[in-house]
C-alpha cells in the first residue's frame, strides 16, 4: 500500500462522503430514499444563462485555457452586480477575483496566507470545509462556539479569550450554513473591530447571500468601511442562480490578500471555461428576477415542510434564509442516531449536527433541494414513525 501524506490522515471524514456511502448502501437494499442531505440546489437556472453557455460553446474561441484572473467584462459586471446590491464599490482589478466555486477560493486562501503551526478561528458549527483547509496548510483549527443563545453569532468575549499571537485568520459565514442565522451590521462591526485589533484576516463566506425569506435583506461585511483594511469576502452563482454544477464564484475585498491568492491561483488552475465565464456575465446582468424566482420556490417549500413539522408536534424555528432547516433532534437520541433512526426508519436523507462540529450536537439539517411533492411524502413517512417530540 502506498501511503499518503500524513496531513491526509489529519483530516476528518469529509461529512457527505459519509453520507453517499450510507446512501449508497440503503439504495442497494432497494430503500425509495428523499434526499435532504446536501445542499445541492435542484431549480433551474435562468433560461438566459443556459442560452448564453451553449451559444459561447459554439464559438471557435471558447475552448482554449482562460486567464486566471477572468475576463475583464466579467469583473467589471460582478462589481457593477456588487454595487447594485450592496452599495459598495470594488476596483474591478485588484478587489475582484473569479473562482471556479467558491469552494475553490475557500481552499486555497489558506495556501496563500497560512502558514504551519499558524491558529485559525472557526465557527462550531460550521461549513467542514474551513476545518480541512486549516489542516491541510499545517495550521491549528480554534473553535468558536454559535448556540442558539447567542443567536448563532460569535461572542466577542469568547473570541478574546482563544486569540492568541499565532492566530492570523478567522471565519465567518452569514446567512449561515448549517443554522440559518443571519448577521447584521452590528454583528459584522464588531468582528472587523475584533480583527484589526488583533491583526486577524477575516474571511466572510457569505454564498447565500441572496437566498433571504420574508423580503429580509442581508448586508456584506463589506458594508463596514474598515472591512477591507482585514477582510475578503466569497460569493457563489451556485447559490444565487442555481448554478452549482457550473463551478462559478468570486471573491472580493482586500487587494493584498486577494493579489496573494491569485498567487497561488496562477500556479495551480489555469482559469475558468470560457463558456462558463460569458453565461455568468449574463446572469450576474440580467437575471435578478431569476433570483427572486428560486429565493421564492425556497421559501414556498421552506413553509410547507416547517409548517409540516409543526403540525406534527417538531418545534422546528422557521429559517429566516438558506435552504435548510436546522431542526433540533427530538427525544434522547444523539444526532448521528436520530440521521439513521431517519433513513432507516423513514428512508430520509438528513445530515447529522455533529457533522459540522461538536455544538452542531443536538441539531439534524436538512435541506429544501427536493420538489414540494417529494417534501410532503417525507412529512407523510416522518408522521408514520410516530417520533415522540417532547
Ligand atoms: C457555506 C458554504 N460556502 C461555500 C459553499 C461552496 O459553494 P460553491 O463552491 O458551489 O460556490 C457551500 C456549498 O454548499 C456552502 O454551503
Amino acid at each position: 500500500m502506498i501511503a499518503p501524506a500524513k496531513r491526509i490522515h489529519e483530516l476528518p471524514p469529509y461529512l457527505f462522503a459519509r453520507i453517499d456511502k450510507i446512501k449508497q448502501d440503503a439504495f442497494r437494499e432497494g430503500i425509495d430514499l428523499i434526499d435532504l442531505g446536501v445542499g445541492d440546489p435542484d431549480v433551474s437556472p435562468p433560461k438566459a444563462v443556459v442560452d448564453a453557455l451553449i451559444q459561447n460553446v459554439r464559438g471557435n474561441g471558447s475552448h482554449h485555457y482562460s486567464s486566471y484572473e477572468g475576463l475583464p467584462e466579467l469583473r467589471t459586471v460582478f462589481t457593477e452586480w456588487f454595487r447594485k446590491r450592496f452599495n459598495v464599490k470594488l476596483n474591478p482589478h485588484s478587489e475582484v477575483l473569479p473562482l471556479i466555486g467558491s469552494k475553490e477560493g475557500i481552499g486555497h486562501i489558506f495556501f496563500s496566507h497560512i502558514d504551519p503551526g499558524d491558529e485559525v478561528l472557526i465557527p462550531d458549527p460550521g461549513y467542514p470545509v474551513y476545518t480541512a483547509g486549516t489542516i491541510l496548510a499545517g495550521a491549528v483549527p480554534k473553535y468558536f462556539r454559535l448556540s442558539r443563545e447567542n443567536g448563532f453569532l460569535p461572542d466577542i468575549g469568547e473570541l478574546e479569550a482563544i486569540v492568541t499571537p499565532r492566530t492570523k485568520m478567522m471565519w465567518l459565514n452569514y446567512p449561515s450554513n448549517p443554522t440559518t442565522a443571519m448577521a447584521t451590521a452590528d454583528d459584522f462591526k464588531a468582528v472587523v473591530a475584533f480583527a484589526r485589533e488583533h491583526g486577524v484576516i477575516v474571511c466572510h463566506d457569505a454564498a447565500y447571500s441572496e437566498i433571504v425569506f420574508d423580503g429580509a435583506r442581508t448586508g456584506s461585511m463589506l458594508e463596514i468601511t474598515e472591512a477591507r483594511e482585514v477582510g475578503v469576502e466569497f460569493h457563489s452563482l451556485s447559490k444565487t442562480f442555481c448554478m452549482p454544477g457550473w463551478r462559478i464564484g468570486f471573491i472580493v475585498g482586500n487587494a493584498d490578500i486577494i493579489g496573494a491568492l491569485a498567487r497561488v491561483k496562477t500556479n495551480l488552475d489555469s482559469g475558468i471555461f470560457l463558456p462558463v465565464q460569458h453565461a455568468a456575465i449574463t446572469a450576474l446582468k440580467c437575471c435578478e428576477d431569476d433570483t427572486k424566482r428560486i429565493r421564492d420556490v425556497f421559501e414556498t417549500r421552506r413553509n410547507l415542510f416547517v409548517g409540516g413539522l409543526k403540525s406534527l408536534g417538531w418545534n422546528v424555528p422557521l429559517p429566516s434564509s438558506t435552504f435548510y432547516v436546522w431542526a433540533p433532534v427530538p427525544g434522547n437520541a444523539d444526532s448521528m442516531e436520530f440521521t439513521m433512526l431517519l433513513l432507516k426508519g423513514a428512508g430520509i436523507v438528513a445530515a447529522p449536527g455533529v457533522g459540522f462540529g461538536s455544538n452542531g450536537e443536538g441539531y439534524v439539517r436538512m435541506s429544501l433541494t427536493t420538489p414540494e411533492a417529494r417534501l410532503e411524502e417525507a412529512l407523510l413517512r416522518i408522521k408514520k414513525m410516530n417520533l415522540k417530540f417532547s
